[in-house]
């Protein structure tokens, strides 16, 4: 694959997320990415990039199409592997130990957490990202400790950041977070 056109200006919105840059630092490359809900592909671009195979899942076809459009082979990146699929945990269309890594960003759905976990090949991570809170969006935000309550049972958190977010009476998180699977 290959990134924007050189001379096109890249907007702030278009740019993968620095923190999951980061944290991808921790993933194997054995084993495909998940980009959940990856919308027009932003990170899975960024992740494909790094040399990982991204397989890219999301419900909107449009975005998906939009994301193959910018891409371009290139022999030292990894494969983007689109697949169009509602991702709920009755749909989950994934098996079980096939990603090293599953990344949520500004898509989140707690039911689905235990698909995920299945989906991971032992040591793999989570890295999950939410919206961070502007106009209405606080309301589809979990609440106060609510995912790190989730994952504990499963996962071994790396890293977890939570930040208050819309009208204190509603008590919703921003969340990121790096999780491992043991083995
Ligand atoms: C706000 S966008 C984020 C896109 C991308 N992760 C990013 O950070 O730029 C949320 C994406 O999640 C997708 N999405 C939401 N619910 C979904 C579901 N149940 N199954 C698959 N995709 C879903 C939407 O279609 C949309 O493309």
């Amino acid at each position: 694959v290959k990134g924007r056109s050189p001379g096109k200006s890249t907007s702030r919105s278009s740019l993968p997320s620095r923190l999951l840059v980061q944290c991808a630092h921790a993933f194997m490359k054995e084993f495909p990415i998940l980009d959940a809900g990856c919308g027009v592909g932003r990170n899975a671009l960024a992740l494909a990039h790094s040399g990982f195979n991204v397989v890219c899942a999301d419900r909107d076809q449009h975005r998906l199409g939009k994301l193959i459009e910018s891409a371009r082979p290139n022999e030292r990146c990894g494969k983007l592997l689109p697949v169009c699929a509602n991702l709920g945990a009755a749909t989950w269309p994934f098996g079980s130990g096939c990603f090293s890594a599953v990344v949520c960003v500004h898509y989140l759905d707690l039911a689905v957490l235990p698909a995920i976990h299945a989906s991971l090949v032992p040591d793999g991570c989570l890295y999950i990202e939410t919206v961070g809170g502007q106009g209405q969006n606080y309301l589809e935000l979990p609440s106060a400790g609510q995912v790190r309550e989730l994952l504990l049972p499963r996962f071994q958190l790396k890293f977890y950041e939570e930040r208050p977010v819309g009208p204190l009476k509603y008590g919703r998180r921003a969340v990121k977070l790096l999780a491992e699977k043991p083995k």
